[in-house]
């Protein structure tokens, strides 16, 4: 097969479906003249931008005729999909990479694939030449639609390949999708980042903002509240500004809304947002919906409004805690989730003390915390960085006192009854059963087979920092 069909016009589906039904016959074609069972491993870091991929990723393979496997020992085909975000998400990633080389060594004709924002950068296109040899074929974000290509291309002799970015970001319409839940879902509104933050690697591999149109996220977005799904995640790296780049007439408020009409018994959530532009107008939406789930996710990064300048967020503190109590006051039980990076370059010890005041102001039910870590090429690298123990010694108060907020936030909860999507057994304790309220906070409870998957009431007993115990009523 030749590159002739390199890029697919994003929004081209007829086009687009063609070259689909193209190299998924050669591969079958493929798969009856070798008549080999084959098999694939998929691994996936970082976000749930690259969890959604990866379902596609598997989706895709699976049309191609490999058969899922849970260990990469036994696979024909491995796709590690990787994430840039941090420096520990890279040497994952490496090192993950590092150990199938003993499997390739077994198994020549394993296919190793590695895609995801790692690979789009150039220096980690020129360690993974170098120095792992028996990658096969390297894959960017934007083009995993060409896996099925470059698969029968490398097994038809082809040498290795090398493809992390088109710079036209194209997406695809309907690929197929192997979802891993049958009642919690992935839908991908938008792709890219226009926003630059300066810390940031997304908009440097993932590429510029681009909106699916209305109709294909709501076909989807349907077809999954008719197979039954309980909790759909509509997903980009900034929705509020969902089809402002495609010049759309409608925005995402107006998306959520149209959303939120489809009859069923399901929640909606959505992330991330940015306080740059998070509208009164998407708060009024969720207010007075049925179906979004009660839960904002809002990435602060810093308390500090010369730290917000520095690393680019275009919002200060006030207009961050205005959004906030607009949220509060328009639904009071709303949960609040948030971002925080301690030790970006330019805070000083008093930025770092309005970010504990923050803390203290907002009491967020739960935080992702960061420290800063320097991504080549982004602007805050260059810039003079804070020593390590500095960082660790801030993280550490600051986790202390959102841990005493959390648990506060908890136990406000004891005493009241709160639906809960129940997801099966806990990892660490077999006599228990957990799920999810639609914020997002994890409860445990006795087991309860029959209701995995389903929506269940609990009675809250006690709230810890981390989580909430509590009996089905
Ligand atoms: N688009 C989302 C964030 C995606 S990345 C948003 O803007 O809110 C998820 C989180 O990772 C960010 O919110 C930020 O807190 C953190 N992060 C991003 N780059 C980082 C870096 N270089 N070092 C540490 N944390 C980082
Ligand atoms: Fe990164 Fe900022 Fe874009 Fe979020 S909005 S992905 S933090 S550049
Ligand atoms: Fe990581 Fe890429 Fe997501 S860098 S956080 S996988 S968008």
């Amino acid at each position: 097969m030749s590159t002739e069909s390199k890029v697919l016009p994003s929004l081209d589906t007829e086009k687009q479906k063609e070259y689909m039904r193209r190299v998924f016959s050669l591969n079958a074609q493929y798969k009856n003249e070798h008549q080999k069972s084959l098999r694939v491993f998929v691994l996936t870091l970082g976000c749930q931008q690259n969890e959604a991929d990866s379902e596609r990723l598997m989706g895709m393979a699976l049309e191609m005729g490999y058969e899922k496997t849970d260990t990469p020992d036994d696979a024909s085909l491995i796709i590690v999909n990787t994430c840039a975000i941090r420096e520990h998400a890279e040497k994952r990633a490496l090192s993950l990479v590092g150990q199938y080389k003993h499997i390739k060594a077994k198994n020549p004709e394993l296919v190793i694939v590695v895609c995801g924002c790692m690979v789009v950068q150039e220096h980690r296109v020129d360690d993974i030449k170098r120095r792992y040899p028996y990658v096969d074929i390297i894959l960017g974000p934007s083009l995993i639609h060409k896996l099925p290509e470059h698969i029968y291309n490398r097994r038809s002799g082809s040498r290795r390949i090398f493809d992390p970015d088109d710079k036209i970001y194209s997406f695809a319409e309907g690929l197929p999708i192997h979802r891993e839940s049958s009642y919690k879902a992935w839908v991908s509104v938008m792709y890219g980042c226009n926003n630059f933050c300066s810390y940031c690697i997304v908009p440097y591999v993932r590429g510029r903002e681009r909106s699916r149109r209305r109709e294909d996220v709501v076909a989807e977005f349907s077809k999954l509240v008719a197979l039954g799904y309980k909790d759909i995640t509509l997903l980009g790296q900034n929705v509020n500004s969902y089809g402002v780049d495609s010049g759309f007439d409608y925005d995402f408020a107006d998306l959520l809304a149209e959303l939120d009409s489809i009859e069923g018994d399901y929640i909606i959530h959505f992330m991330t947002s940015h306080p740059k532009n998070a509208s009164k107008k998407l708060i009024d939406v969720m207010a007075s919906s049925k179906h979004v789930a009660r839960h904002f996710h809002l990435p602060m990064q810093s308390g500090s409004d010369s730290v917000l300048k520095a690393m680019n967020r275009r919002y200060d503190f006030e207009k961050y805690i205005g959004i906030l109590d607009y949220i509060r006051e328009k639904m009071p039980d709303c949960t609040v989730s948030s971002d925080i990076i301690v030790g970006f370059p330019t805070e000083s010890d008093s930025d770092f003390e309005d970010t504990m005041r923050a803390l203290e102001r907002a009491r967020f039910d739960m935080i992702f915390s960061f420290q800063y870590s320097p991504r080549k090429g982004t602007p805050a690298a260059s810039m003079e960085q804070i020593p390590q123990s500095v960082k660790q010694a801030r993280f550490e108060r600051m986790l202390e006192l959102q841990n005493s907020i959390s648990l506060e936030c908890n136990k406000k909860a004891e005493g009241k009854t709160l639906r809960v999507l129940c997801e099966g057994e806990s990892k660490n304790d077999p006599e228990k059963f957990y799920g999810r309220t639609e914020g997002g906070k994890i409860v445990f409870f006795a087991p309860c087979n029959e209701n995995i998957g389903k929506f269940v009431n609990v009675e809250i007993e006690r709230g810890d920092t981390f989580a909430l115990y509590g009996k089905i009523v």
